[in-house]
């Protein structure tokens, strides 16, 4: 009897130090810092679309991959990518969704942000003003203008801390105001000009500490966002961009380029 109750004390503490380990290597793993001699890149909206593509090709080059997503639990896409590639829930939209963000980050040194997530208004509806809803304008706002504030705000410690200095604000050639012969696209058009803006002011506010800040247009992408009928894949798009990113020199803050590297009237 004696003998049985000290076997069932024995395994009771087996049993809660394997689960102590376990739990202690899960918290390591969920805490776990990216390789320090990697760079690290983090991008808003990952989960499909041009996000997606830009964390795919980051991650193949052998970079540190933050990526984030509304609901990491759908992200199966970015999920599949492996190891390297970390998914962190965020709402643009939401200061405690972007307060949770930093914290989890803990400051740890970002190189290269891409404020990527964005949303369309107008694309679909008529030309008119009259048409617009002015409900979907302040959304698309908060979304593709005050979103990336919002983010590059609370970043700011961790992009301090990276080596390569880089902020990419991901624009559309209907927020130029030079473009802009046709008008329409209520909504979307001020939001990706006042991105341009911040990028533009941004960038001033920088340069002195290092920082390369660029707006830069994807061109018509084929995703949820461009359609079918669009001129490239996510692919040709990304792939262009990233070189442009790469080449980018503190010279070079405050442009507004296209995805070839041709600048953009405002
Ligand atoms: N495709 C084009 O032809 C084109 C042209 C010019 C500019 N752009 C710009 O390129 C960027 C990417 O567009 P895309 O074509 O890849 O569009 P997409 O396929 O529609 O993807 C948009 C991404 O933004 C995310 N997002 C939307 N609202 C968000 C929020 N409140 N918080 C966080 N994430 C949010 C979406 O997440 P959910 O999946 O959760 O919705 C999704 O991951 C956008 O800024 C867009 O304006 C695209």
């Amino acid at each position: 009897m004696l003998n049985a109750l000290c076997r069932t004390r024995r395994l009771a503490r087996f049993v809660l130090i394997g689960a102590l380990a376990m739990g202690l290597t899960l918290l390591s793993r969920t805490h776990a810092q990216p390789a320090p001699d990697k760079q690290t890149v983090l991008i808003t909206g990952a989960n499909r679309g041009i996000g997606f593509e830009f964390a795919k090709e980051y991650h193949a080059a052998g970079w540190n991959v933050i990526a984030t997503a509304r609901k990491p639990a759908e992200a199966v896409d970015l999920k599949a990518l492996g190891e390297g590639v970390r998914t962190v829930q965020l709402d643009v939209t939401s200061a405690e969704s972007v307060a949770a963000l930093k914290d989890t980050l803990h400051d740890q040194p970002i190189d290269l942000l891409i404020n990527n997530a964005g949303v369309g208004v107008g694309l679909t509806g008529g030309p008119l003003l009259e048409e617009l809803k002015i409900d979907e304008f302040e959304q698309v706002m908060r979304v593709n203008l005050v979103g990336p504030m919002r983010v590059t705000q609370a970043l700011l410690p961790s992009l301090r801390l990276g080596k390569c200095k880089k902020i990419v604000n991901i624009s559309s050639g209907l927020g130029s105001i030079g473009w802009n012969g046709q008008g329409g696209f209520y909504g979307y058009r001020e939001s990706k000009a006042g991105l341009d803006m911040f990028s533009r002011t941004l960038a001033a506010e920088l340069k002195p500490e290092g920082f390369v800040c660029i707006a830069l247009i994807p061109g018509w992408v084929k995703t949820e966002m461009g359609g079918p009928n669009a001129q490239l894949t996510p692919e040709e798009s990304v792939t262009a961009m990233r070189k442009v990113i790469d080449g980018l020199k503190v010279g070079d803050s405050g442009k507004f380029w296209s995805y070839d590297g041709t600048s953009v009237p405002w």
